[in-house]
């Protein structure tokens, strides 16, 4: 054992335990808890996912943590403190901020997401990587999601914290998140040895969308099965569970989820206007060439009927092109 690391695992334990009880027990937590409740997080919901409040002070974490023996300037190097700018001193880190606990998949407390209850920025202050903390090989919810994933041998990949929790409560329980980085080889690999398929459920807008396309063949080239949830509207998983339920968000967004084939066509038809001739040729200029790629004339087939009948092209025209652009490819 590293006993500066065991000092700061004990740090981050009894921290999250405190901005847990200021949150619920303490006038100082009210706003932070009619905030949370106003998302529509319930009371168990806000236990489950131990969230905390980390009050708008400059020591109140310095003398907790003071009273509790703990080095300053180790807590400093593990994220929870701020060198004060004088140079004398340290300074919560984490303040007025809503905290979300991250968690290694043993459930051991190994940093804070801190998120501001209104508008300002930076909307999410995050722990810097440390002793416990490697952005690049921790996803957020692990610990709780390992062993419905385990059994399901499926993953649903979210964007944000806020969607792994509402789509908990919508009842995906093998829900996980990184931590607002962009997927990394360290985050596939762990990925891969649990699961078989994984999910991807990205934010609904362009940003979100993008970032799904974009990671579809870093996940198809380590061997994983992909499916995709489609949200749209700029709509995020979070705030679709709170519009339209948690019934409507199983049926139609996870158990809706298509194949990356699908999910391209999907995609990349925002980019036409199909009511004009040159943007419905264009667009299929543009898809063609996804569905001659694929190796089963059966798959192939199957979405060259549906681009047919969608856009009221005939089938063997498309399956024209579509041979033409293979021959090609060889
Ligand atoms: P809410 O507004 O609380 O619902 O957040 P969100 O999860 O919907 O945020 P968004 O879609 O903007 O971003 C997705 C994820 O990116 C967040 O959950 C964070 O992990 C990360 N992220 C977003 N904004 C910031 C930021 O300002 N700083 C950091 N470090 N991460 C961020
Ligand atoms: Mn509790
Ligand atoms: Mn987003
Ligand atoms: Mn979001
Ligand atoms: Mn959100």
């Amino acid at each position: 054992v590293n006993p500066e690391r065991e000092r700061l695992l004990q740090a981050y334990e009894w921290s999250s335990k405190f901005f847990h009880y200021l949150l619920k027990n303490t006038e100082h937590g009210k706003p932070a808890m009619d905030y949370l409740r106003s998302r529509g997080f319930n009371d168990k919901t806000i236990d489950q996912f131990q969230m905390g409040y980390a009050p708008d002070s400059w020591n109140t974490l310095v003398q907790f943590l003071t009273k509790r023996s703990f080095d300053l300037e180790e807590m400093e190097k593990g994220g929870l403190l701020s060198p004060r700018s004088d140079g004398t001193g340290y300074i919560d880190r984490f303040r007025d901020r809503v905290i979300f606990p991250i968690n290694d998949k043993n459930g051991r407390v190994i940093a804070f997401a801190g998120r501001v209850l209104g508008d300002a920025q930076p909307k999410y202050l995050n722990s810097p990587e440390s002793k416990l903390f490697n952005k690049s090989r921790t996803l957020y919810n692990l610990h709780q999601a390992k062993s419905a994933i385990r059994k399901l041998r499926q993953i649903v990949l979210f964007e944000g914290y806020g969607d792994v929790i509402a789509a908990w409560e919508a009842g995906v329980h093998n829900g996980v998140a990184t931590m607002g980085t962009s997927l990394t080889e360290g985050h596939i690999a762990m990925m891969k040895t649990m699961a078989d398929e994984i999910l991807i459920c990205f934010d609904g807008d362009r940003a979100g969308q993008s970032s799904a396309m974009k990671n579809i063949p870093l996940l198809e080239s380590a061997g994983i099965r992909i499916r995709i949830a489609v949200l749209s509207d700029g709509l995020d998983p979070d705030d679709f569970v709170r519009k339209y339920g948690s019934e409507r968000f199983m049926s139609q967004i996870i158990d809706g989820a298509v194949s990356t084939t699908k999910f391209k066509l999907i995609y990349l038809k925002k980019n036409h206007i199909l009511l004009e001739e040159d943007g419905k040729i264009a667009y299929m200029k543009e898809v063609l060439p996804i569905i001659a790629a694929l190796p089963s004339s059966t798959e192939r087939e199957v979405y060259l009927r549906e681009l047919s009948s969608e856009h009221q092209l005939s089938y063997e025209s498309l399956k024209q092109d579509c041979n033409l652009i293979r021959q090609t490819m060889q």
